[in-house]
């Protein structure tokens, strides 16, 4: 029986499948690592860290790296990768208007709409007057794609402008999640709401399968206001 992830919390139980993904490595990773260009001696904080993998690439890269995840157990994983004096135990820890750039990946679209609105304002908060944000998740555009090269979605009933949930199965992993579908206007609502400018939306490279067009994810690109 694979796992199943319906909760934020649950998410250390796939920790060692989420190290292994090398496709999202490959596709998202990398297109952010582009994005963010030149990291020597940047002060970046990754925000959702998870097991550590970009947190580490980035600081070989020569970033000033810092991390925060709400679970204790992928802190500690992250930690014994970038070192744990880098990692905050707590969102309050984190120190504000201190990062040139924050970044915070395929978080948004596992948790609630609260919680959405409240990661936002906190890196609002974390982020320099000048830094950027690039908050990244599974493209809200391809919600009805049933295959893509990285997930089997279960089709829903509901239209593209209606929030709601689905389950995907990672076929890198083999494990099963509850991701939340919003369209990519609401998510540019919070964003503003939490004082953020959304500067550009960046989309990873498109492939075809079966007939359809597919870009995996996309990644905003936001400034404080
Ligand atoms: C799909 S994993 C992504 C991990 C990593 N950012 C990556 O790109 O591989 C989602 C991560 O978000 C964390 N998370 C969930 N809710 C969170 C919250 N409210 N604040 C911070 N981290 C959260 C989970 O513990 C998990 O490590």
């Amino acid at each position: 029986m694979s796992t199943s992830i319906s909760e934020q919390s649950e998410w250390a139980r796939v920790s060692k499948e989420l190290e292994a993904e090398n496709l999202k490595l490959a596709s998202y990773d990398s297109t952010l690592l582009d994005l963010l260009g030149n990291v020597m001696g940047k002060r970046l904080l990754d925000y959702g860290c998870g097991p550590g993998v970009l947190a580490s690439a980035l600081q070989r890269g020569g970033a000033d790296i810092r991390a925060y995840d709400i679970s204790e157990e992928m802190r500690k994983l992250c930690g014994d990768k970038i070192g744990h004096e880098r990692v905050y135990v707590g969102v309050d820890a984190i120190p504000q208007e201190n990062f040139e750039g924050v970044i915070c990946n395929l978080v948004l679209c596992i948790v609630n709409e609260e919680e959405v609105r409240k990661i936002s304002r906190n890196i609002t908060d974390v982020l320099q007057q000048e830094g950027r944000a690039f908050i990244g998740f599974c493209n809200p555009l391809i919600f009805n794609v049933a295959e893509s090269r990285l997930d089997l979605r279960k089709q829903s009933e509901h239209n593209y402008e209606e929030n709601h949930r689905y389950w995907k199965t990672k076929k890198e992993g083999g494990y099963r999640i509850v991701e939340e579908h919003r369209p990519i206007r609401w998510y540019e609502q919070v964003f503003t709401e939490a004082g953020l400018i959304v500067l550009d939306k960046h989309f990873t490279l498109e492939y075809e399968l079966k007939g359809r067009k597919i870009q995996d994810f996309i990644i905003f690109e936001l400034k404080k206001k």
